[in-house]
């Protein structure tokens, strides 16, 4: 099974909210899309974790279709800081089941694989949440193990980056009890992000983690903890492919574009 994971696009119909998005993001994005679409064999499952749009609007996400269309696998979505609930919720209910309620939860399976999408967006902010209704959901949902492979997908990493100013900026409320729910899961586990704007893998709570880049802009890696600012780097862009073969078994290649 085959899986791409793709994050943070930004995509705007008008004018940007964030000054550091490249003005050709959309010409970048169709790249980089182009290149998941001709991939062979054909990815099964397409991930896009967070801050699809940059505004959230109707013509931001009319936009982001057309951008994704050339994906023929399933693309399963989560919101970001930078997208609206219930656009987005227009935008995706076609295709995606989410749980009713004001935030976008929902369980799938798909290709083998079981995904559990977290909402973390808090209007207004940065930094990620999630509540205590959505950590019971998520404990309801982690409760017996089995042999299944769970992928958790939420834009705001609940694991460190080491890049201090960004993880201040990361899912802060309910990320303890969050840890506690991953650590005491039984069965097979992972979780991929997005959010850093630069893509990474780590161990966390004995969870494998990935953060998918953006090819929207990039930070920085600067791993000293008293960094204040986080830097803008033009570096070469990648997005993660993630070849699974059973619940525990995963070979994670860099497939680079140039944009
Ligand atoms: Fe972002």
């Amino acid at each position: 099974m085959l899986l791409a994971h793709l994050s943070d696009f930004h995509l705007f119909a008008d004018a940007s909210e964030t000054s550091l998005v490249r003005p050709d993001v959309v010409e970048a994005c169709r790249k980089v899309v182009a290149d998941v679409a001709a991939l062979s064999p054909a990815i099964d499952i397409c991930l896009l974790t967070g801050d699809l749009t940059d505004g959230g609007s109707d013509a931001d996400y009319a936009l982001l279709k057309d951008v994704i269309a050339p994906i023929k696998a399933p693309i399963f979505v989560v919101p970001g800081n930078h997208d609206r609930r219930e656009t987005m919720r227009a935008a995706f209910s076609d295709t995606i089941p989410f749980e009713p309620g004001p935030d976008l939860n929902y369980e799938v399976r798909h290709s083998g694989v079981r995904i559990l999408a977290l909402d973390t967006l808090e209007e207004g902010k940065i930094a990620g949440r999630l509540s205590l209704g959505q950590l019971e959901w998520l404990a309801g949902k982690l409760t017996a193990p089995t042999d299944e492979l769970t992928l958790i997908i939420m834009h705001h990493p609940a694991f460190p980056s080491g890049i201090v100013p960004l993880d201040r900026m990361a899912l802060i409320e309910g990320r303890e009890q969050f840890g506690d729910i991953v650590a005491a899961y039984q069965g097979p586990l992972r979780i991929h992000s997005g959010h850093i704007h630069r893509p990474f893998q780590t161990m966390w709570k004995g969870v494998f983690c990935a953060v998918g880049g953006s090819p929207a802009f990039q930070h920085e890696l600067t791993l000293d903890p008293s960094a204040q600012e986080p830097g803008i780097v033009s570096e070469p862009y990648a997005y993660f492919l993630h070849k699974i073969d059973g619940a525990d078994t995963v070979s994670v290649h860099a497939r680079y574009v140039s944009l």
